[in-house]
């Protein structure tokens, strides 16, 4: 479903992507692990389109989708969720999926006020705001809402695009034990067929949701396996100089 071929990326003298192949089976839920400024993000803006990799390619669905920007490949059914806050602040909660859901059901490149009401617009709204647990947020504005909730609404303005493979840099950075309790769950209830990629650092998470793990040291893929193979790699032991024991 999402597959990259010898993807590799410089920024001048740092070698950030390094000959990554990576291949995700329909449905399959992939966590990438590693180190801070192992490249995960850069990786990441490489999938979406907003970086250009230097060699290798992107395949979605079969198609190589390398040369196509951003928005045409979210079209396509790639959808991600940011790390840092992309939502619009002064709209409600229905509004910002609303937003989402009607670029995608529409072919317009303006959306007009009267989209958002549209029924097959609504309908997104109310079913992704049951999937990521905001429906009582509805009608709140995103200024009023907590963070924990903020990063729910990401991932559901992410859904709202109804895509066929969703990527998520780091969800759960920032909240608290509880939220990502919530949001181990909030994942494992996802539609089966939702292909997901996840960037994480926390290793209960990765290890709770993930059918594979990936992970990447200094841009290099150094592990490509099952969960449970990944506990016992002493190389992955290294890297995380025994952070791996305590998770
Ligand atoms: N736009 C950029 N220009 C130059 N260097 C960058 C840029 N973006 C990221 N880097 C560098 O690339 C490396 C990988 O960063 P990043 O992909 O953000 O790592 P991660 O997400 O794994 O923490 C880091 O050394 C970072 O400083
Ligand atoms: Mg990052």
């Amino acid at each position: 479903m999402l597959e990259t071929r010898n993807l590799d990326k410089r920024f001048g003298a740092v070698h950030v992507t390094r000959d990554v192949s990576i291949k995700l089976e329909r449905g399959e839920r992939r966590v990438i692990l590693g180190p801070n400024g192992a490249g995960k993000t850069t990786l990441f803006n490489q999938l979406v389109g907003e970086l250009t990799p230097d060699k290798g390619s992107v395949h979605l669905a079969g198609v190589d989708v390398t040369d196509l920007p951003v928005a045409k490949r979210t079209r396509q059914g790639l959808s991600r969720s940011y790390q840092k806050n992309t939502l619009f602040d002064g709209l409600t909660v229905a509004e910002n999926l609303g937003l989402a859901a009607a670029i995608h059901t529409s072919n317009a490149t303006r959306i007009w006020s009267d989209s958002l009401a549209r029924p097959e617009v609504q309908e997104i709204v109310q079913d992704v705001a049951n999937q990521v647990q905001v429906l009582p947020y509805l009608q709140a504005r995103v200024s009023e809402i907590s963070y924990g909730v903020r990063r729910q609404l990401e991932v559901g303005v992410a859904l709202a695009t109804r895509p066929k493979v969703l990527l998520m840099d780091e969800p759960t950075s920032g909240v608290g034990p509880e939220m990502a309790k919530g949001f181990h769950r909030l994942l494992n209830d996802l539609p089966r067929d939702l292909t997901v990629l996840i960037i994480e650092h926390d290793m209960d998470l990765a290890f709770d949701v993930a059918d594979t793990i990936t992970v990447l040291n200094y841009g290099e893929v150094v592990f490509d396996g099952q969960p449970e193979a990944a506990r016992g790699s002493k190389l992955l032991k290294e890297i995380y100089l025994g952070s791996w024991e305590d998770a």
